[in-house]
């Protein structure tokens, strides 16, 4: 209801601008104070950080940015989004973590916007633009050893909203180590979320259970709109058994009009045996109740590491209480390390960050994970109006380890 009416502001929104900031109109009554371009650096940043979910066939098709005139009349908002670290909606707060893609914008970006903005919002000289080969297809990763997809096509609804799963079998007559995966939805505007589930031979009957890909050590990767292609550091992979199956489950939002969706998955063999497993483990939240309307109640969950390990990735969950969520390491000799500290989440998606160099962690670290949860009517993403008090017992977060 609350979505619906900002998108029909929005559009109505944009519509109003568009007219007032027809190219006919040539901008004129808006000085121009700003050597920041759209066409040069502000494209760039857009597709880097907007345009997996803000272009034509995305998530958020109705509010397309990659072009002058499709962004130029959400400026305004584009800046006040950004300034209230509202959109990118998922973020790893800078200077916690180096991670091989941290969702977010650096400050110098922020500051690129903003005086773009307030600088009059410029167009720039087409000959700046970046060369888009919009015909390329293929994957990002480079040439993938086994492509799997549901038999048929999905009919999704105008107004759907349910999550559905395809068991695809991977037909391996050999063990396998994953080194990479890569999701492509089949429609964007319509693919809210997706999680690739690893279901062993024996169970391949049901591997669209409820209840299955529970856990972190059964799950294989989440796409998000935006997101990465997943891809483990160098000697990790991930061991995929023989005649297992992959459990694809995808979360639809219909976009206002009946389509059908076909997503693939590629995935990534790696070449030599790997010298380092990947596994996953996840961390519940103890079971506790938070208070109704309460705007700081603090969560925490720990797990002690008993060999050494190094961290590869955590996934931070818990949504939509939790306002934040950070890990960190505590070692045996005393010296507390930041993990991650992922924050300003506006729509439930809930993406892994991969770290950029695995984190080496002795036996005996503890992991310890903290959300802050803001249970009041402030947090944009409370279910509850007027606030509940919420019982928890959930997945707290998922932490990946490669074995040293
Ligand atoms: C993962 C997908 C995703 C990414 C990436 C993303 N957005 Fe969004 N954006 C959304 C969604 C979903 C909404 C609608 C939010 C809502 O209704 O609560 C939205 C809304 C907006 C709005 C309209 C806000 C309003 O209601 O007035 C603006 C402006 C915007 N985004 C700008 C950006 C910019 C700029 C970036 C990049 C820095 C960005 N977004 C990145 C998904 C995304």
């Amino acid at each position: 209801m609350k979505k619906w009416r900002r998108i029909c502001i929005g559009a109505t929104l944009a519509a109003f601008c568009g007219f007032l900031f027809s190219p006919h109109r040539g901008y004129t009554h808006e000085p121009i104070t700003t050597n920041v371009r759209f066409n040069k650096e502000i494209i760039r940043i857009f597709e880097r950080n907007c345009l997996g979910c803000h272009a034509p066939g995305q998530i958020k098709a109705d509010i397309p940015l990659g072009t002058y005139p499709e962004a130029r009349p959400w400026a305004k908002a584009i800046k006040e989004e950004i300034l209230e670290k509202r959109m990118p909606p998922y973020q790893a707060v800078k200077g916690y973590g180096h991670f091989q893609r941290d969702y977010g914008l650096t400050q110098r970006e922020i500051d690129l916007i903003v005086s773009w903005v307030e600088g009059g919002a410029p167009k720039g000289d087409d000959k700046d633009l970046p060369n888009r080969d919009s015909s390329d297809d293929s994957w990002m990763l480079g040439k993938p050893d086994l492509v799997l997809q549901p038999q048929d096509e999905t009919k999704v609804g105008a107004e759907m909203d349910e999550t559905r799963c395809f068991p695809l079998p991977s037909g391996l007559k050999e063990d396998r180590w994953v080194s990479g995966i890569e999701f492509r939805p089949g429609d964007g505007t319509v693919v809210h979320d997706a999680t690739v589930i690893v279901v062993p031979s024996d169970k391949a009957a049901t591997a669209c259970k409820p209840g299955t890909g529970e856990s972190a050590a059964e799950r294989l990767a989440y796409w998000a709109p935006g997101t990465e292609p997943v891809k483990f550091p160098a000697g990790v992979a991930r061991a995929l058994p023989a005649g297992s199956t992959l459990a694809l489950r995808i979360s639809y939002r219909g976009a206002g009009e009946d389509t059908n969706d076909r997503s693939r998955v590629a995935l990534f063999f790696s070449k030599e045996n790997p010298t380092r497993q990947l596994h996953g483990v996840t961390v519940n939240a103890p079971a506790v109740t938070v208070p109704a309307a309460i705007e700081d109640f603090r969560v925490k969950a720990s797990y002690v590491l008993a060999a050494p390990a190094a961290a590869v990735g955590v996934r931070p969950l818990l949504y939509p209480l939790a306002a934040s969520v950070e890990v960190s390491a505590h070692r045996p000799d005393g010296t507390i390390e930041v993990l991650a500290w992922v924050k300003h989440r506006r729509w439930p998606w809930e993406p892994a960050f991969l770290m950029k160099n695995p984190v080496p962690l002795p036996k005996g670290t503890r992991l310890e994970i903290t959300a802050y949860i803001n249970n009041s009517a402030d947090n944009p993403g409370n279910p509850h109006d007027p606030p509940k008090a919420v019982r928890l017992n959930g997945a707290l977060c998922d932490l990946y380890f490669a074995a040293e």
